[in-house]
């Protein structure tokens, strides 16, 4: 599975005209996923360029409550609404910019559970974490915290995406080495709370400077299933590289 996010770039104009640069270079059959996750603002027009493609509709944020008075919020049924599929949750730039909390990530993996949709739910540490080998240990916490509580049959509705932050936008990637060691912990911890099957289908993605000339040596990683791509999705070239590196 491939997921661009977009972040906050692209007009509506410049998000269709990238969307139309990735639909010409994309097979109908792929044997892997690929999502969008453009700006609130695009996501119906991008839905009816989507039609009848392979690629799916994802959002990049949603509220935890259903609806009310929460001025300049979307809520996951309004997402749900729109066409979307899957919602990106506990991004580290959410996290640290707009101090989501791992308690307001688990309300929001809720309302995105409860709204139909799917979760691709963000994790990863700092540099200081990472430097003091803690990072294992805060990773267990993010799903803990966040996803943990769930049914064993909405899990299957989880794709994790481990990103760490000293990697994210910085062209800075973690080598393949240590996005597999953290994904096979990622899925050990999976199947301790859940089970060996539900661990082995869940999809985990590498997010974090990936580019086309690193995409392949890090998704041929026995446990890294895709990737959650920031910078490079915004080229259409590019990300189609790197979807290709992930579909064959
Ligand atoms: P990047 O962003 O690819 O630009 O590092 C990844 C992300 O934040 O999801």
């Amino acid at each position: 599975m491939v997921a661009g996010n977009w972040k906050m770039n692209t007009d509506l104009q410049k998000g269709l005209a990238l969307a139309e640069g990735i639909l010409q270079g994309i097979k109908q059959e792929m044997d892997c996923e690929v999502v969008l996750a453009p700006p609130f603002t695009h996501l119906t027009e991008l839905k009816k360029k989507l039609e009848g493609s392979a690629i799916k509709l994802g959002a990049q944020n949603c509220h935890c409550e259903h609806s009310g008075a929460y001025t300049g919020e979307v809520s996951a049924e309004m997402l749900q609404s729109a066409g979307v599929e899957y919602v990106i949750t506990g991004h580290s730039e959410r996290r640290q910019l707009f101090h989501e909390t791992n308690e307001i990530i688990r309300q929001k993996v809720n309302a995105i559970l409860h709204a139909g949709l799917k979760v691709i739910f963000c994790c990863g540490e700092t540099l200081d974490v990472r430097q003091s080998e803690t990072h294992n240990i805060l990773v267990r916490m993010q799903m803990e915290e966040s996803l943990f509580h769930l049914e064993p049959e909405q899990f299957k509705s989880i794709c994790i995406a481990y990103e760490p932050i000293w990697a994210i936008g910085t062209g800075v990637n973690a080598s393949p080495e240590q996005a597999q060691e953290m994904h096979s912990y990622i899925r050990d911890q999976i199947a301790i709370r859940y089970s060996k099957f539900i661990a082995e289908e869940t999809n985990i993605l590498y997010g974090g400077s990936i580019k086309p000339d690193n995409a392949k040596s890090l998704f041929v990683q026995e446990d890294v299933d895709g990737g959650l791509v920031g910078g490079a999705s915004l080229d259409a070239k590019g990300f189609l590289d790197i979807i290709h590196a992930a579909c064959g």
